[in-house]
């Protein structure tokens, strides 16, 4: 199994993210996590595609997995998609027409994800799993950075590796919320390959030079050699 952390750069120093964003790919991070929140879905109000657009400009080639916690979804996915954005993923409760937004996402040349919040049950996937690139698991209720890990989780990381391994996919299972050292190896024991990692990254800082998370990430990275 590839495992790929993937910072989330709500926990990231907005006055210098350009900079950040480098430092935390050159501190060994593989894909950069975008939280966009629109104060409607969720309860605060992030950054969009101006911002996906910037840190294209400034040079980040790494993927980017554009979070969408807005409602409606639709309209601002080409929008994205020419900021570019390399995933979008989006919650079903958020679309009317859970179909179209996948087809939608993919036509504009993105890979496509569904995000299921802690209670949300997994059954759009009966239908949707062979389209999608990405499932990610809300191991908190979405909004805010910061929140501690819902255990019960994981039950749902086993349920989704199952389905994607009975029917022989290669969709990938990424988790978002209260992910650390402490718990990343029992995440990935669950089925999980891609892992989000706001507070826990952003906020250690290597101890000989506050622009580098080497140490941060590589703990992370022990942690998954043990699984
Ligand atoms: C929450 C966001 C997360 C958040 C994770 O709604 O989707 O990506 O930044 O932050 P931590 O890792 O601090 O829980
Ligand atoms: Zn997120």
């Amino acid at each position: 199994m590839t495992y790929r952390i993937a910072p989330s750069i709500l926990s990231a120093n907005f006055a210098k993210l350009g900079e950040e964003v480098d430092n935390v790919l050159a501190s060994g991070a593989d894909i950069v996590h975008f939280d966009v929140m629109d104060n409607h879905y969720v309860p605060n109000l992030t950054i969009g595609p101006l911002v996906c657009e910037a840190l294209r400009k400034h040079g980040v080639t790494a993927p980017i997995d554009v979070h969408l916690m807005v409602k409606p979804v639709d309209r601002i996915i080409p929008d994205f998609a020419k900021a570019g954005a390399t995933y979008i993923t989006f919650h079903p409760e958020s679309s009317e027409h859970v179909d179209r937004t996948i087809g939608l996402i993919k036509e504009c040349g993105c890979k496509a994800g569904l995000v299921f919040n802690p209670a949300t049950p997994l059954d759009v996937l009966e239908y949707t799993l062979d389209k999608l690139d990405m499932v990610l698991l809300m191991s908190v209720n979405p909004g805010f950075g910061g929140q501690k890990f819902i255990p019960y989780v994981l039950d749902k990381a086993r349920a989704v590796r199952q389905m994607i391994n009975d029917r022989g996919l290669k969709v990938e299972i990424e988790i978002d919320g209260g992910v650390g050292p402490a718990n990343i190896a029992d995440v990935a024991r669950a089925g999980v390959d891609t892992f989000v990692a706001g507070s826990a990254v952003f906020s250690k800082r290597n101890e000989s030079d506050p622009n580098r998370y080497d140490t941060i990430i590589g703990q992370m990275r022990a942690e998954l050699a043990k699984v």
